[in-house]
């Protein structure tokens, strides 16, 4: 019925001649109207869109799928929107390993004075993100990515990793005993104050650029350390990122760590090692003082081993229960080389990595650096990181010989460009010198009643025992 209908019938209403019938029928009509009125009153809500009427009607029966919806929606938004910056930030190349350096540069270290500096994800910093990385490339850091996301909303083709991840920032390269081990003492250092706590895998980055291994002298260290199955994450697939339940980062090596805590690093290396390698001091009759020369063969070798043997022979004859072993680094076993050093106070070596053994002698025993003609006017501080490496691990640098004479550089001897003839020179010898200073290094543990005893540095740290 509308309302013209209801108009008309009202008009004819009125045109009745019994005038009791038009009232009657009036009152009808008016009746009728304010039924209609109030029928296109309550149909008004009818008359919105019919998305909304629906939305209102659910609303009213499943308040929470109607949420879930929305949620679910929000979630996509939120994946959508994690965003991957490079991990190596070109921005910063003139300052790399300054502050926040160019490694991640958007996310800052966490550091507490004397402690290693790392970031740890989540974290109450990242707001509970976890860390996701991208990119498959070896030779451009640029092209290998980072992002934080959260657990509920990993970004599109993620998959996760469970557990522990280190991820090992190095300026150098994880091949050189070296280099490789001043990257992996930060990590050991946070799980010395983490109740030992063992990464699950390893992601290793050099300037950005993907790397998937350690030399094997390090990946020994490595799993006497944190136990056999050491992984270093391969990326598959360049669209596929990869995010982290929990990752811990670290990008400036040693830096910022105190004396003591790299000590307390050393002394947790030494004893895994000696264990992973069986070797109790019981066992191993250890001589009073142990005098061991650490040869090289080719490079940095001494042009005349003879003679040089026999001076340090001579001198260490010449003191009560001082024994002379002569081993050459490049033939022994990793366990070979744990036994040697544990039975070392006094280790008289050319510069090279083979020197990188000093930290697993017990602490307070000396070392006997020698270098070729020209090392050192040329070869910068590079040449100085054995004395580095024996104050960090508790050790004593008992100074180093520089040959006055060898190969001829046809420039001045200032000119970089000598150091490709000096740097693998073989280093040659003074009798005279090298006797007084085996005498008076070997003079220092005459004076030491029982040497055996330096073996105890290591103390239970944080539920962290060796
Ligand atoms: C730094 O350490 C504090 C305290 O342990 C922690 O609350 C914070 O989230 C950490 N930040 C990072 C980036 O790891
Ligand atoms: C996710 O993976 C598929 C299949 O590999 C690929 O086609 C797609 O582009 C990827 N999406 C993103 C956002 O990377
Ligand atoms: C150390 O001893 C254990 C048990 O006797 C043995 O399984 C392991 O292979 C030994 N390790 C080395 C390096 O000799
Ligand atoms: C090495 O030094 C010894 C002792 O000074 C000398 O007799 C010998 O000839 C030298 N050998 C070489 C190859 O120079
Ligand atoms: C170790 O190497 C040195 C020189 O490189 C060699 O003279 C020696 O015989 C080798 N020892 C063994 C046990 O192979
Ligand atoms: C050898 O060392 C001694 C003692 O330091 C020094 O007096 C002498 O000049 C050195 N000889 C050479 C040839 O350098
Ligand atoms: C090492 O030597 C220093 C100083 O000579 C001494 O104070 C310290 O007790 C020694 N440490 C050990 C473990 O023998």
């Amino acid at each position: 019925m509308t309302k013209r209908s209801v108009s008309r019938r009202l008009v004819i209403c009125l045109a009745s001649p019994k005038f009791s019938l038009n009232v009657l029928c009036l009152v009808v009509t008016v009746f009728v109207l304010l039924q209609i009125w109030s029928f296109h009153i309550t149909q008004q809500p009818i008359l919105l869109p019919h998305s909304l009427f629906t939305y209102l009607k659910q609303q009213q029966e499943e308040p929470e799928r109607i949420s879930e919806t929305e949620t679910a929606c929000l979630v996509e938004k939120l994946r959508e929107s994690v965003t991957f910056l490079p991990i190596k930030d070109l921005r910063f190349s003139n300052k790399p390993l300054v502050g926040h350096t160019w490694f991640m540069s958007s996310l800052y270290d966490n550091q507490t004075q004397g402690e290693v500096q790392y970031q740890e994800f989540p974290s109450e910093s990242s707001k509970g993100r976890f860390l996701c990385l991208k990119g498959v490339d070896e030779h451009d850091g640029s092209w290998n990515y980072y992002a934080l996301a959260w657990p509920q909303a990993l970004p599109v083709n993620a998959s996760l990793q469970k557990g522990l991840t280190f991820v090992s920032y190095n300026h150098y390269d994880y091949g050189n005993m070296w280099h490789g081990l001043s990257a992996m003492v930060p990590f050991i250092a946070w799980s010395l104050r983490n109740q030992c706590e063992k990464p699950q895998r390893w992601v290793l980055y050099h300037w950005g650029e993907l790397r998937f291994g350690m030399g094997n002298w390090l990946s020994e260290i490595i799993t006497a350390t944190y136990g056999p199955k050491t992984e270093f994450l391969r990326f598959a697939d360049e669209n596929k990122p990869v995010c982290f339940e929990k990752a811990v980062v670290m990008r400036h090596n040693e830096g910022g760590m105190l004396r003591e805590r790299r000590m307390e690093v050393f002394d947790l290396i030494r004893c895994k090692v000696r264990n992973y390698c069986n070797i109790s001091l019981s066992k191993t009759s250890k001589p009073r003082i142990g005098m061991t020369m650490l040869m090289r063969s080719g490079p940095r070798s001494f042009k005349n081993e003879s003679a040089v043997i026999d001076v340090f022979r001579r001198e260490c004859k010449s003191v009560e229960g001082c024994e002379l072993k002569v081993s050459y680094s490049n033939n022994l076993t990793f366990c070979e080389q744990v036994e040697l050093m544990s039975m070392t106070d006094v280790l008289v070596s050319p510069h090279g990595a083979q020197l990188t053994n000093l930290v697993l002698m017990d602490r307070n025993s000396s070392v006997m650096e020698f270098f070729p003609k020209g090392w050192r006017k040329l070869a910068g501080v590079g040449q100085l990181v054995y004395q580095w490496g024996a104050s960090w691990s508790g050790m004593r640098h008992e100074g180093s010989w520089h040959d006055p004479v060898g190969e001829i550089c046809q420039f001045p001897d200032t000119d970089r460009r000598c150091m490709s003839v000096y740097k693998n020179a073989m280093i040659g010898y003074n009798e005279t010198y090298f006797g007084e200073w085996a005498r008076s290094v070997l003079g220092k543990f005459i004076r030491v009643k029982d040497v055996v005893e330096r073996n105890q540095g290591y103390g239970v740290l944080d539920g962290c025992r060796c």
